[in-house]
Parts: structure tokens; C-alpha cells; sequence
């Protein structure tokens, strides 16, 4: 079985103006919508709305953002270009606080130096280079991820997984889903359960696509279901991704990774984090001090614009929790296999040169 890999976010430059083509993930499963976008305030947008969403994506769709930001100004002078640039860097930061990935591509794009090239051509060329490295070493990273992440999952695999991590939350590759794509591509039979992932049920929609699609057998449950399917002993193992790591290994995710890893405590089944080394934040000392996206109380009161609630019940919806580094197994990213303590072998993994 061969990967197939499909950027949900892409660059097209061929004819006409340049700009962003992304699948709209706000209409999966029931449409396949790709978008053209042209300017930063409609790829911001689309990034606060979910319809580009999951890590890694929003690093490659920020680079892109940057380099739109510099191909569609109408400005003739590079002074004037670079000024559009960092104000779309601003504009993209203030989308999402949680994923690192998002501010690291934005901070890698800005410092390779375009604000200081003699020509706008040049500045174009440097910002779209940058963020097709960012695309390239996004599915490269995948890869290495699939290869070290499957070989921890042992043949006729029971995994349990929350929200979305596979091709669509990334390059094109995946994180966690990607390295159950790469064991059953090796011949391992793999059969997955797939927490709904209330509110937005990314796990419903997405993780069920992308899982249909490349013909892994899967079940879909609701969120509260996970700790009587534990009890049942029907999962031999949990792969999640991840939205950042701190440097001591706690790990801020989806909300509701937390309740999966105390579940998985509780009944002795390993917990894997899957993530690649873009989204290890070593300026974090520890969980507490990530921010944490909090989203509009409707995506709680509403099941895709429907009411489930009183209108106006006062709603608590925090978008991603925080998993405390003893309950986490280990930690795969594209350099290896970590493990506890992770304060020391993040910190080695990420010193050494690729
Ligand atoms: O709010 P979302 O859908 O962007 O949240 C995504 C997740 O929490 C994923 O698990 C995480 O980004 C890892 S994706 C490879």
C-alpha cells in the first residue's frame, strides 16, 4: 500500500494571482470544498473558524499567509512590502493562542531576512521558499513520525484516538493518525476507536474520513464512552497529537486528551503523544503556562447549528486541555522515541541537528 499524500493547504501561483487553495474541514464529511484565498483577512478567518485547522496545518497555512501578504500587495517598494508582511504576521498570531505551530512557522518566515532583500521579487521568492520548506519538512517529519510510531503498536491493535490528527490537521501526512496509517500500510491489522470530540467533532468528521479513506477498520464512540470500553479491555493502547509540548512534557491538546490519559491510568493502557518537534515549546517550563483558546459558548448550545441547550445557559468551553507529563507514555516526534524524564530527553532530542 502506497501513502497518498494531499496538502490540505496549498500554494497556486500557475495562472492568475497568486493564492492559498484549502479544503474547507468545517464541511467534511458531507462536501469536499476547496477555497481560493486571496487575502490574509479571509485566510485568518478561515483559521478562527476551523475550516483550516490541526497544528501543523496552521504552521504551513500561516508561512502561506506571509507570503500572500508580500505576492498580492499592491505596494511597489520592499520597505513598504515588509511592512504588509509583519502586519499579516500580527494579524495571523491573534488567530489561534494554543498551537505553537502557527506562531513557529510565523516566526521562522520572518527571520529569514526578506525585509532586508533590494527587490519585492525577491522578497516573494524568499517568503514562498520558506513556506514550501515548511510544507516539505512538515510531511518529511510525518514520515520519520509513522516509521518510529509504528513500530510501537503491536499487530491486531485495539487503538483508542481524540480529535483529529491525520492528513487533514497537517501537511498531508499526519501525527498520531499518521503512524496508524503507516502501521497498517505495513501490513499490521489495526482497528481504531474514534472519540466523537465534542463540540466540533473533528473526531466524527475527520478522523472517520480520513480512517474510511484509507480503508482502516474503525468504530466511532462518543467521548464518554472511552472509560467503559477501558473497563472492557477493548483498547490495547491511546495515540493522540498535540497543540503544543511544554519542556517538561506536558502536553495541551483537544480538549478532553486529559480525561483519555487519566482513563488510560487507570486501566494500564499506554498513552502516546504524537507530535513533531515543531510543536515542542521549550520557553514553556511546564503546562501551566500555555494559553489556552477559550471558544464561543454557541459550538457548546448548537450540534452543527442546531440547538442542544437552553439559549444563553452559560457555557464553559475551553478548546484544548492540559495532559500532565506522568501520565503521557511517551512522546514520538520525527527525531525518536522519547520517554520520561522528559525534561531531559525533549531537551537532548531537540539539541541534536536533524
Ligand atoms: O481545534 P483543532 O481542531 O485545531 O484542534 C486540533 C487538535 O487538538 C489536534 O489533536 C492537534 O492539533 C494535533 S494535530 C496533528
Amino acid at each position: 500500500m502506497t501513502e497518498d499524500i494531499t496538502p490540505p493547504v496549498h500554494w497556486m501561483r500557475q495562472s492568475g494571482k497568486a493564492h492559498v487553495w484549502f479544503l474547507d474541514q468545517t464541511r467534511l464529511p458531507q462536501e469536499e470544498r476547496w477555497i481560493d484565498c486571496y487575502d490574509v483577512e479571509t485566510l485568518a478567518r478561515a483559521i478562527e473558524t476551523l475550516q483550516i485547522r490541526g497544528a501543523p496545518a496552521l504552521g504551513v497555512a500561516a508561512a502561506y499567509g506571509l507570503a500572500l501578504a508580500a505576492w498580492n500587495s499592491e505596494e511597489l517598494l520592499p520597505a513598504k512590502v515588509a511592512g504588509d508582511v509583519r502586519r499579516a504576521a500580527d494579524r495571523l498570531r491573534s488567530t489561534r493562542p494554543t498551537a505553537i505551530n502557527l506562531a513557529w512557522a510565523l516566526e521562522r518566515v520572518l527571520a529569514t531576512g526578506f525585509d532586508s532583500l533590494p527587490t519585492v521579487e525577491d522578497i516573494r521568492q524568499r517568503l514562498i521558499e520558506e513556506a514550501e520548506s515548511i510544507l516539505a519538512e512538515d510531511i518529511e517529519m510525518g514520515r520519520k513520525m509513522g516509521q518510529a510510531g509504528a513500530a510501537l503498536i503491536p499487530d491486531d491493535a485495539n487503538i483508542i484516538t481524540h480529535c483529529h490528527t491525520g492528513p487533514l490537521a497537517t501537511g498531508g501526512y499526519g501525527t498520531a493518525l499518521g503512524v496508524v496509517l503507516a502501521a497498517h500500510r505495513a501490513g499490521k491489522r489495526v482497528h481504531v476507536w474514534v472519540d466523537e470530540t465534542r463540540p466540533l467533532l473533528q473526531g466524527a468528521r475527520l478522523t472517520c474520513y480520513d480512517l474510511a479513506r484509507a480503508g482502516v477498520p474503525h468504530t466511532l464512540i462518543t467521548d464518554s464512552m472511552a472509560a467503559c470500553l477501558m473497563a472492557l479491555k477493548k483498547a490495547a493502547l491511546a495515540a493522540v497529537g498535540a497543540d503544543r509540548i511544554a519542556a517538561n512534557g506536558d502536553v495541551a491538546n483537544k480538549v478532553g486528551t486529559y480525561s483519555l490519559a487519566c482513563l488510560c491510568r487507570r486501566h494500564a493502557v499506554p498513552f502516546y503523544v504524537v507530535a513533531p518537534s515543531s510543536t515542542v515549546d521549550l520557553s514553556m517550563p511546564s503546562g501551566a503556562h500555555i494559553p489556552i483558546e477559550q471558544r464561543a459558548a454557541d459550538e457548546v448550545r448548537t450540534m452543527r447549528g442546531t440547538p442542544v441547550a437552553p439559549a444563553g445557559v452559560p457555557v464553559f468551553n475551553p478548546a484544548f486541555d492540559v495532559t500532565p507529563a506522568d501520565l503521557v507514555t511517551a512522546i514520538v516526534t520525527e527525531r525518536g522515541v522519547h520517554r520520561p524524564p522528559y525534561q531531559d530527553t525533549l531537551a537532548a532530542a531537540l539539541a541534536r541537528k536533524r
